[in-house]
């Protein structure tokens, strides 16, 4: 899909890469600054969402897939990306978590478990950066549309995609390190006061039909 983008857009390219994979990260890596030296800016986009049941025994296959691609995956990018962005100007870490990782989705536990510890780590990652850099942006959306599961693209309870861009890159411009959307905002102020509380309020919420 990238690659077709890409291929009309001059000046733009693709390589395949899979970040559940150690290997292939540290071949794209390599790849990427042979071709690009000045590379300055690294964004964490990928991420899997599944249907789970943290009641239930867990599915190993599931969980790993769910961890190595949103959890492992973007640590061992920051780690193979962290030398080259430290040395150059103007550098920048975008990671992409989620809401759920501040009220978790608990049909969706290991998801929403990988986006807090991402969020954990984004702070670590920033503290330890500190004025030298990179800059470190965490964008954490909430239930946005997009392909990420089908129902997204219908449910009239996510916010549209280009609502999401439009807010999203005005919090960028103004600086923010938690570039978040003004209802991300609000869920992870309330979050703060009662954990709890805001959860059963999501979920709640979240179990009304899907509508596709
Ligand atoms: N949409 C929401 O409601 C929402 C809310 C909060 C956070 N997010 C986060 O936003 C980010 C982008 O998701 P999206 O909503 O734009 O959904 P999306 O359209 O499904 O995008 C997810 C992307 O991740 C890529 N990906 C999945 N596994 C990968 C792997 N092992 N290696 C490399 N790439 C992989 C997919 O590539 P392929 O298409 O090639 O598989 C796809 O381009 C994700 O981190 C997601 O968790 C989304």
């Amino acid at each position: 899909m990238l690659a077709e983008v890409a291929a009309g857009r001059p000046g733009m390219e693709t390589l395949a890469l899979d970040v559940s994979d150690a290997e292939s990260i540290a071949t794209a890596a390599a790849d990427v600054l042979a071709r690009h030296p000045e590379l300055n800016v690294l964004v964490n986009n990928a991420g899997v969402i599944i249907d789970d049941d943290p009641t239930a025994p867990v599915d190993d296959d599931e969980l790993m897939r769910v961890v190595s691609t949103n959890l492992l995956g973007p640590i061992r990018m920051v780690s193979a990306f962290i030398a080259q962005l430290r040395s150059v100007p103007d550098a920048a870490i975008v990671n992409i978590t989620s809401m759920l990782g501040y009220a978790p989705l608990a049909r969706s536990s290991l998801y929403s478990a990988t986006k807090a510890a991402m969020h954990s780590y984004t702070l670590s990652l920033r503290y330890r950066s500190g004025d030298a850099g990179p800059e470190v942006i965490e964008i954490a959306p909430p239930y946005t549309q997009t392909a990420l599961q089908a129902v997204n693209l219908t449910d009239p309870r996510a916010m549209p995609l280009e609502e999401f861009i439009a807010e999203t890159l005005a919090a960028i411009e103004a600086g923010e390190p938690e570039a978040y959307v003004a209802r991300a905002r609000e869920r992870r102020d309330a979050q703060r006061v009662d954990d709890i509380g805001i959860t059963t309020w999501f979920n709640d919420l979240m179990r009304s039909p899907r509508l596709s």
